[in-house]
């Protein structure tokens, strides 16, 4: 969602500001602006792309070293210059950027225009310049910390103000913010990417951490304005991780990054005939751990589906798995001896992280599963196990989603080895086939062609249908969810047993149904769940592995992945949807790593 990044330093603030805001660019955004500090404030809004900004610009004087911009994902008010961020004070003195929802905004609106303030917007963030104003008696740092005691809700602001022009304040609640420690220059943003062609030393902030930033200075404070010393962060990635390299978009190279990805989430964990690690865990932590709710919210919700399957069958312990956004309004039933596991690639989603508090709430253990060191849920959840995927760009989740398998696979083993469940043998060939998985994922991309041929036969669907039974279920809609919010065409992922209570009405000829068909046990079953809609007309994509020679004529079309134990074929399964997914949209000139209407990391409930 939102974006931000402030500047103070040697070059010029605006190119500093631009180039951030693109690298954020992949949280979604609906409109652009930046306000540069040199004796007066001077800002620049635009609706649309950030092209619209850069062109908008060059009409503007934006000399100087100091400055805030933003990308705005609409959430009060509709995408339009006024809307956009930076909102001002009425003399143009306070400027501010924010990503959050202030929940009593109207309240404080009210209370302004009461005071004579003057609202141009339709936003929740206006109110936050006008309060600072109310509040500065000479310190921009004072009269934030005294502001933000009067919002309720989330956010994370970068302010500036005319009359302290080596100053740029920043703080967060329950939004992302990070801080970026230059040579002569220091950095603000809502994710490392932006700041990472200019430093590698980050200071990860905490909720109600308070940042002055200058020049060659930056000091942290809490909200009683104590000074916190805090540790440097040394980002392990660098600036080419978050470029194309390439590349025609950063999906397909995520795509293909994924075997590296699995690599890198097992190594030093997973190592044959040695009992599974989990950084910093205890190996007693779990013990007393009778059941587990995994809640995430999409395509990690998928991943946790898959986890479900794996644990249970490996370890015996029951789980659940919970849409975020529903967890928290239905009660769960939750002990001292419940997990909660939340799953998210970002470690943000504003619904995951609920679902985290209310858990520790109500005493639970929590784990969670991220891509993002120092995200919100690494921070807040008892036990953390990072996915070593790099930082995904392409709102579409591929990579993470594999990682999360493979993290999720990895605890699996890790309560096994303890549980006596299943035999130490079986845990042993498990662990095998898993450090295997790389080089399967490896060979299913070598098969790409035939998606990219599957995608242009279907192109033109209005209507797609993905089946599957067990894990292949769970493929299938994960398989649906890329097709959906990439090349926006309809589809549905159903259970193979499930389209004969109702859905397999909507099947007629030529229909298309991508069948995932790769568990031997439940073959048999499957075959005749595909027969179902071949009498009835459907065109049949399957999806099989390498050794399955029956009723190969049933398919219209096939697509062959390398055999692997059915609890982990999954994550060579997944491989050709995500590929058909995206050669679809490329058939339909769809913006792949920007897809209309969605944010990579959903920080508003
Ligand atoms: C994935 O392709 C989606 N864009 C989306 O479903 C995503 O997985 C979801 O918003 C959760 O994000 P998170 O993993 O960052 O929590």
């Amino acid at each position: 969602m939102c974006g931000i990044v402030g500047y103070i330093g040697k070059n010029e603030a605006k190119n500093v500001l631009i180039d951030g805001l693109a690298k954020l660019e992949y949280r979604g955004y609906d409109s652009a602006g930046i306000s540069v500090l040199n004796n007066k404030i001077t800002t620049v809004k635009a609706k649309g792309q950030l092209a619209n900004l850069v062109k908008k610009s060059k009409d503007f004087n934006l000399e100087g070293n100091i400055g805030i911009g933003h990308t705005r994902w609409a959430t009060h008010g509709e995408p339009s210059d006024l809307n956009s961020h930076p909102h001002l004070t009425e003399n143009k003195k306070i400027s501010v950027v924010h990503n959050g929802i202030i929940e009593n905004y109207e309240e404080l609106r009210e209370e302004l225009k009461n005071k004579g303030k003057k609202f141009v917007s339709q936003t929740d963030t206006e109110v936050v310049p006008h309060l600072i104003e109310t509040f500065y008696e000479g310190n921009l740092l004072d009269a934030v910390i005294k502001a933000t005691k009067r919002i309720e809700g989330s956010y994370a602001l970068g302010v500036i103000c005319e009359d302290e022009p080596d100053t740029v304040v920043a703080v967060r609640k329950d939004s992302p913010l990070i801080v970026g420690l230059g040579d002569g220059e220091n950095f603000i943003a809502s994710d490392i990417p932006a700041i990472l062609k200019h430093t590698k030393d980050v200071y990860l902030l905490n909720d109600k951490e308070f940042v002055v930033l200058e020049k060659d200075k930056v000091t942290l404070f809490d909200e009683n304005k104590n000074e916190i010393k805090k540790d440097v962060y040394k980002v392990t990635f660098d600036d080419t991780a978050a470029q194309k390299g390439g590349f025609d978009h950063f999906m397909l190279k995520e795509i293909y990054e994924q075997p590296k990805a699995i690599k890198d989430t097992l190594a030093g964990r997973v190592i044959p005939k040695e009992r599974i690690v989990l950084d910093n865990i205890d190996k007693d932590a779990f013990q007393n751990i009778e059941r587990i709710f995994i809640v995430a919210c999409g395509t990690a919700y998928h991943a946790g589906l898959i986890g479900k399957n794996a644990i249970e069958r490996l370890s015996g312990v029951p789980v659940d798995v919970d849409i975020a956004s529903e967890f928290r309004y239905r009660n769960p039933i939750l002990t001292k001896n419940t997990l909660v596991m939340v799953i998210s690639q970002s470690g943000e989603t504003a619904d995951t992280l609920a679902a985290l508090r209310l858990s520790k709430e109500r005493g639970c253990k929590t784990f969670a599963i991220t891509n993002v060191v120092g995200s919100s849920v690494s921070r807040e959840a008892d036990y953390v196990l990072y996915t070593h995927a790099g930082p995904e760009i392409a709102v579409a989740s591929t990579k993470a989603y594999i990682t999360q398998l493979v993290a999720l696979y990895t605890f699996a083993l890790y309560l096994a080895q303890d549980r006596n469940y299943i035999e130490r043998e079986k845990i042993e060939s498990i662990k095998e086939e898993l450090l295997t998985l790389s080089d399967k994922v490896e060979k299913s991309l070598e098969n790409s062609k035939i998606s990219k041929e599957i995608a242009q036969k279907i192109h033109k669907e209005t209507d797609i249908f993905y089946l599957g039974r067990g894990m292949d279920y769970a493929v299938a809609m994960e398989g649906s969810l890329k097709l959906k919010e990439i090349s926006y065409i309809h589809s549905e992922p159903y259970a193979g047993g499930e389209l004969k209570h109702g859905p397999i009405a909507l099947i007629e000829n030529g229909t298309v149904v991508i069948c995932l068909n790769t568990n031997k046990e439940l073959r048999g079953k499957m075959d005749s769940n595909i027969k179902e809609v071949v009498t009835r007309g459907a065109y049949i994509v399957g999806v099989i592995p390498e050794s399955y020679t029956d009723n190969l004529e049933t398919y219209n079309t096939i697509i062959r992945i390398p055999d692997t134990d059915p609890i982990l074929s999954p994550v060579a399964s997944v491989v050709p949807l995500q590929l058909i997914a995206y050669y679809v949209a490329i058939e339909k000139d769809c913006n792949v790593d920007k897809p209309r209407n969605l944010a990579k990391s959903v920080t508003v409930e």
